[in-house]
């Protein structure tokens, strides 16, 4: 069996990448290390091989807990590990700048001690910054890292530690650079679930400024496919933009999710724009496309739909999460209360 660890695999793409690994391959045993923040949760999975997945629960800024969780001669790190919502790093930065650059900092050193072959980093299209609106205008690889929102920022200087680390100590690094997911166990915080969940509950869909602002969004199990072809196919070194040339206007995300769940465009609310809101993300997906052989399987009506009917069905696991501490959250953030879901 290869060991590989797999770092916040108990969050939305991270669990999706696990349970893809888990059945795409035979040979791969996957040591999941997550810290089960707000944003973790052990439901998302409860049903994998416990042969060939371990939970460890732990923190990538605990140095002596990664070092004992991690087995010498792994052959790769994934880390998806990271605070991951652009609102709450505009409340509160400084969780960002622990997790996604000190964790990650942690994290290649103790590659390095442990012989690891190679490390990849999950990281985002947002350290691009924001595109006009321009058909011509999209992200490269090439592209000047720009940050513009305090989460941006500290995926961008994660992306320069790990380069860094190739560069002075010769560790084997990829680094990923995908557009918006969406998809089954995303946390109702990001627009796609929480206005699913809205709408399930007949609240008000808070749609910031005028709605116009533009994201590429992609199905999770195509992120998760693209990621593991760059572990197996991609050049140390390189970072690997990733997208579906799916690019949507917010507002008509949201009405395609009222549509198809029967209900009124009136629940709209538009509310306070985003500070620093980025205006428009679209990626240019050719050099994954043509050196990874990667293409999106998905496209956005049967994901959308898929989507909706996973959450659902699921009404549990979003109910779980709208009791909990996500009440405050939302409570603070939009200055509106959600009902108590039964
Ligand atoms: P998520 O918020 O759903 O999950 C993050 C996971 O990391 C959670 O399970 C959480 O418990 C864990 N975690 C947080 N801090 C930790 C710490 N200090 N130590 C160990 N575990 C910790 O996020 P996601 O949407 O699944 O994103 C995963 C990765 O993909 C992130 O690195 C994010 O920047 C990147 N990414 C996300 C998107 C997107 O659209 N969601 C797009 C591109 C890139
Ligand atoms: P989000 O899912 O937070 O992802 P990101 O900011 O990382 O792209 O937001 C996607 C888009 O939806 C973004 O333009 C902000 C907008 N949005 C709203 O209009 N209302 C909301 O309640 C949320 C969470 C996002």
């Amino acid at each position: 069996m290869k060991p590989i660890f797999v770092t916040g695999g108990a969050g939305f793409i991270g669990s999706a990448f696990v349970r893809q690994i888990l059945e795409a391959t035979s040979d791969v045993k996957i040591i999941n290390f997550d810290a089960l923040t707000y944003a973790g949760n052990l439901e998302n999975l409860n049903d994998l091989d416990a042969a060939r997945h371990q939970f460890v629960k732990g923190d990538i800024c605990d140095k002596d807990a990664v070092l004992k969780a991690l087995p010498d001669e792994t052959d790769a790190i994934f880390n998806f590990a990271a605070e991951s919502h652009v609102d709450r790093s505009i409340a509160s930065a400084s969780e960002f700048v622990m997790t996604n650059v000190l964790g990650t900092q942690i994290l290649l050193d103790a590659a390095r001690a442990k012989n690891v072959r190679r490390f990849v980093q999950i990281s985002t299209d947002e350290v691009m910054g924001t595109l006009p609106e321009d058909d011509a205008a999209f992200f490269t690889e090439n592209s000047p890292i720009e940050p513009n929102s305090p989460y941006a920022a500290s995926k961008a200087a994660a992306e320069h530690f790990v380069r860094a680390a190739r560069e002075t100590f010769g560790l084997d690094t990829i680094v990923t650079r995908c557009g918006n997911n969406y998809g089954q166990r995303q946390f109702p915080e990001k627009l796609i679930p929480l206005m699913i969940s809205n709408a399930m509950n007949d609240e008000p869909l808070p749609v910031y400024g005028d709605g116009r602002n533009v994201r590429d969004w992609i199905f999770v199990e195509d992120h998760a496919r693209a990621i593991w072809l760059a572990y197996e196919k991609g050049k140390s070194g390189e970072s690997y933009n990733i997208g579906a040339r799916n690019e949507r206007q917010n507002i008509e995300v949201v009405q395609s999710i009222l549509d198809a769940l029967g209900k009124p465009h009136s629940l709209i609310k538009y509310v306070d724009d985003r500070l620093g809101h980025d205006r428009r993300y679209a990626i240019d997906a050719a050099k994954t496309e043509n050196e990874l052989g990667w293409k999106p399987l998905t496209d956005w009506e049967t994901g959308l739909q898929k989507t909706i009917r996973w959450y659902r069905e699921n009404q549990d696991w979003v109910n779980h999460i709208r009791n909990g501490a996500y009440r405050d959250y939302y409570k603070k953030l939009y200055g509106m209360e959600i009902a108590q879901s039964r």
